[in-house]
């Protein structure tokens, strides 16, 4: 059994379908949130979660525009994008994000937006911190999105290790390890390279391959300034910052 782990489409339709054509009509599909949020195809990006059947968590941006987050609590690009995309989303699509998890288990993971302890609103971005959650928590692998870096960290037991999948990679899970596993964003990348990250998690091999993919960056930044969103948005693809 093969599943395919997407987060962080943050709307951006483009980056989505150069990501389905990695896709096999068998794979299991996972969201990790922020479908949308930033990008000018929000109504899209549902719709095609919606037709495959992914199973997906809440992320931030959805919990704001279900009125669970305050938008004050965003940077004003974020925001104003907030705003926008609850302006662009039709009933049926509101009421799906409605329907998200925090978080779910399956295949002996556990799947998040932003982390175990506080699923949809805490970044993981160093391995101290990573310590802290393996402690604190009781999973074996979980796969996690938000910050929209690809990258992961390994507990032993004794230290954390951290890998980095700067332009894709492969992981074997070995026995008596634990994981943390961010397979980076679909739509709007920000560890400087602007390809579209997702992973592919092989449930019997206990392996997982980062794939980073092309898709035609120019028209999601032109969508997004035809849209009228913050002008930053559309720039920001490009350098995948
Ligand atoms: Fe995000």
């Amino acid at each position: 059994m093969r599943v395919a782990i997407l987060s962080d489409i943050h709307g951006n339709f483009d980056a989505l379908q150069a990501v389905a054509q990695e896709l096999s009509p068998n794979d299991e599909i996972v969201i990790l949130g922020d479908i949308v949020g930033y990008g000018a195809e929000p109504e899209r990006c549902v719709e095609w979660v919606r037709e495959k059947k992914a199973r997906a968590t809440l992320g931030n941006h959805e919990a704001c525009i279900l009125g669970l987050f305050p938008v004050s609590w965003f940077n004003p690009f974020a925001a104003s994008a907030i705003l926008w995309t609850r302006e662009h989303l039709g009933p049926g699509s509101l009421s799906f994000l409605g329907t998200l998890p925090l978080s779910f288990e399956d295949y002996g993971c556990l799947f998040v937006h932003g982390s175990p302890r506080s699923p949809v609103d805490e970044y993981i971005t160093d391995p101290w911190q990573a310590r802290e959650i393996f402690e604190e928590q009781d999973f074996s692998v979980c796969f996690f999105g938000h910050t929209h870096v690809a990258e992961g960290y390994v507990w032993d037991g004794k230290r954390t290790e951290r890998i980095v999948f700067l332009d894709g990679g492969e992981l074997l899970l070995e026995e008596g390890k634990r994981y943390l596993i961010n397979c980076g964003s679909v739509g709007q990348p920000r560890d400087g390279n602007p390809k579209a990250s997702f992973g592919l998690f092989f449930v019997e091999e206990r392996r997982i391959v980062i794939q980073r993919v092309e898709y035609d960056v120019r028209a999601a930044a032109r969508k997004i300034l035809l849209a009228g969103l913050p002008e930053v948005l559309a720039y920001r693809l490009e350098v995948g910052g």
